[in-house]
């Protein structure tokens, strides 16, 4: 064996798949530990979308392999659903890619347009997977910090200074992950001018937008965003199919077709059953995230007396699936995260893993059920407290 390539050494294991094994050994040996860690709806889908699904695996041919850009009712469907939520009009034939999760896109957008030696501009604090696909793509990630004073935005006055010369990808993402930073269409139109001039490939990354969120916005709403900007959406947080797998990726044509080649060499298509159930899903109205949201904000209130027990601050103005909280000064969010499991079995995510503009601050799920949550407290007023 004459060892691994070169590109494993540009990555670590993702920090949730070592640090839940950590956390399912001690619940294996009893410990009764309450995750708050990661974003997984722990609600079913909607009953229509598994009813979808179940009458779909009933017909015999529903099983063999299906084609690589979905069925055409799938982009049809995600193209009604981007017209009645976000106003915006997308092309089922050509500018519509449906995919196996976002995540999965990221690396299918980064394999699409990046060398080795290009660079990528990725928001730190963020979604650790922009940086790691462009990192075992042999791309340099250029992090491009966002802060509390500004609101979790970017400043483009410094990014303007910087060397661009060889940015070829942008990653951005509002309703922003971790911090909850509302998507605005006053700062998509600086990310789009910002792409447009510097000739910049912007792909804003949108699975939150209906999460605690009353007007879901796209990028596609702001002018010229067609031109220079990839959107990928996703089912796994506003439908509650985080395991399904279904996200989809929308775009200009000539950027989508290039996008299917790179996928199509890759995967043999979505099993129609989730395909099917999907479609469900995409069509559902208000009634069913004004019925997410009701329970997500119930969640985030108790959430927020929690975080106030602990001696954290945090924003109430914010959108998503968390609540983000800053540490007193000087305190180690790693260190609080790990005696927080060991004192009180309460795991949490330390906000390191998002970047270095994440130290100091730790991030709450709000995918566990009230009780939970009361239950949490309880053992918070029950302890010494944790700095
Ligand atoms: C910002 C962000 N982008 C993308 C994803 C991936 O979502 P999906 O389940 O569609 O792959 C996540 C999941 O947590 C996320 O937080």
């Amino acid at each position: 064996m004459k060892g691994f390539a070169k590109r494993t050494a540009e990555v670590s294991e993702y920090y949730f798949s070592k640090k839940l094994k950590e956390v399912r050994r001690l619940i294996e040996e009893g410990v009764p530990v309450i995750n708050m860690g990661i974003g997984s709806p722990d609600l079913p889908p909607h009953p229509a979308v598994i009813k979808a699904l179940q009458q779909s695996a009933s017909f015999p041919e529903s099983h063999g392999y299906q084609g690589y850009q979905g069925i055409p009712e799938l982009r049809q469907a995600i193209s009604f659903f981007y017209k009645q939520n976000y106003a915006v009009l997308k092309d089922p034939q050509t500018e519509i890619l449906p995919l196996m999760g976002s995540k999965e896109g990221i690396m299918h957008i980064s394999m699409t347009f990046l060398d080795a030696g290009d660079e990528v501009l990725v928001p730190d604090p963020g979604y650790p997977t922009y940086g790691a696909v462009a990192r075992l793509l042999g791309a340099e990630v250029k992090t491009y910090p966002l802060t509390a004073a500004n609101k979790w935005y970017p400043d483009f006055d410094v990014l303007e200074k910087s060397d661009l010369s060889k940015v070829k990808l942008m990653w951005c993402n509002y309703p922003h992950m971790p911090s909850g930073a509302k998507a605005d269409t006053v700062i998509f139109q600086k990310f789009i001018n910002f792409a447009k001039k510097n000739q910049i490939v912007l792909v804003h990354d949108n699975p939150y937008s209906f999460v605690l969120e009353r007007e879901p916005k796209s990028i596609f709403q702001v002018e010229g965003a067609s031109e220079v900007a990839l959107e990928l959406n996703s089912l796994s947080k506003s439908s509650n199919m985080a395991g399904w797998r279904v996200g989809m990726v929308m775009g200009r044509k000539d950027w989508i077709q290039e996008i299917t080649k790179v996928k199509s060499n890759m995967d043999s298509g979505m099993f129609l059953g989730l395909q099917k159930g999907a479609i469900e899903a995409l069509m559902l109205g208000n009634e069913w995230y004004d019925f997410l949201n009701g329970t997500y904000s119930a969640r985030r209130d108790l959430i927020w007396d929690l975080a106030t027990l602990l001696g954290l601050s945090f924003e109430k103005e914010s959108s998503g699936l968390f609540v983000w909280a800053k540490l007193p000064e000087g305190s180690n969010s790693l260190n609080f995260v790990d005696k927080l499991l060991e004192k009180a079995h309460l795991f949490i995510t330390p906000g390191d893993i998002f970047g270095s503009q994440g130290s100091g601050y730790v991030r709450f799920s709000l995918c566990l059920p009230e009780e939970k949550i009361l239950e949490a407290i309880n053992r918070i007023k029950s302890i010494e407290p944790i700095h």
